[in-house]
């Protein structure tokens, strides 16, 4: 039996990244749909903040490092916290991202373990859906997951090299799950807008990256745009695509000298 149609009304969600930008546009339409969400995120916004104020017993907020597994098994039980014993969660929105930050990207190469950027974009989307098929299995009750890709998932850009693979990794993730709907009644879906105009372009720390990618709020498609495309995923048994209106420019970056050799 596959999940179907799935109004918001009555569902409690997760939202990762819900602090911010798109995935706050979505907290905002699904609380009006009848829906409540724990927004899990590092921090919350100024306007985040006011929203979750003006919406107690609706919105609440757990503290939470994507990247932490530790912090990701313990939605579940922040979700009880918040909304009452029993509650369950029936949709999860991976939705926290980075887009080329200084401090992790191909380029820079900052990083002496591992890529930060492919932790937080590709793998906690992944770990949360086991979470959320784990949860649900175990409640016997159905759930969507809806992992917020990108264009940069279909599409290469050499300036956003590591971006374009964590978003690649996770459109494949969610290829590959589809025959859970139908195995597991778990609906995995993912949304690939292409130039959101959010705080990942507009704010304080995203000035260079901004400048760097000609980031023009014209051309940009709005968070509400994209947050009433992740409502039909969810609600609708059989979704029309909408084609992208305008995927990454190309990006002024080159490598670091230091990385280029001499040719002889
Ligand atoms: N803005 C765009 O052009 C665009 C286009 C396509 C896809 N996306 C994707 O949309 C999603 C939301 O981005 P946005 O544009 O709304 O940006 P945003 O910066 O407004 O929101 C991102 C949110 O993720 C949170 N976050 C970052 N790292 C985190 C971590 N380690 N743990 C918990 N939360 C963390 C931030 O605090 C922030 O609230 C991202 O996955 C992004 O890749 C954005």
């Amino acid at each position: 039996m596959v999940v179907g149609a799935f109004p918001l009304r009555d569902k409690v969600a997760i939202v990762t990244g819900g602090g911010s930008g798109i995935n706050l546009a979505f907290v905002v339409l699904a609380v009006s749909s009848g829906a409540k969400c724990l927004i899990a995120d590092l921090k919350l916004s100024p306007e985040a903040e006011s929203i979750l104020q003006k919406n107690p017993g609706k919105i609440a907020f757990q503290n939470c490092d994507v990247a932490s597994w530790e912090d990701l098994e313990a939605l579940p039980s922040a979700v009880i916290s918040a909304f009452g014993k029993d509650t369950i969660p029936d949709i999860y929105i991976a939705g926290a991202g980075v887009f080329e930050p200084k401090w992790s990207n191909f380029f820079n190469d900052s990083e002496t373990d591992f890529y930060r950027t492919m932790k937080i974009n590709a793998e906690h989307p992944i770990k949360l859906t086991r979470i959320a098929m784990r949860t649900s299995l175990r409640a016997n009750k159905p759930c969507v997951v809806v992992v917020v890709a990108s264009t940069a998932g279909i599409n290469g850009t050499y300036g956003a090299a590591l971006y374009c693979a964590s978003k690649h990794a996770v459109v494949g993730f969610v290829k590959s799950m589809a025959p859970a709907d139908e195995e597991e009644n778990v609906k995995i879906v993912a949304v690939l807008p292409g130039v959101v105009d959010t705080p990942l372009w507009t704010g304080a720390e995203a000035k260079d990256v901004a400048a760097q990618f000609s980031f023009q709020a014209e051309g940009a498609i709005t968070a509400d745009e994209v947050a009433r495309t992740m409502k039909d995923a969810i609600e609708q048994s059989q979704l029309e695509r909408s084609p992208a209106k305008r995927s990454l420019p190309y990006g002024d970056v080159r490598p670091n000298e230091d990385d280029i050799e001499e040719q002889s």
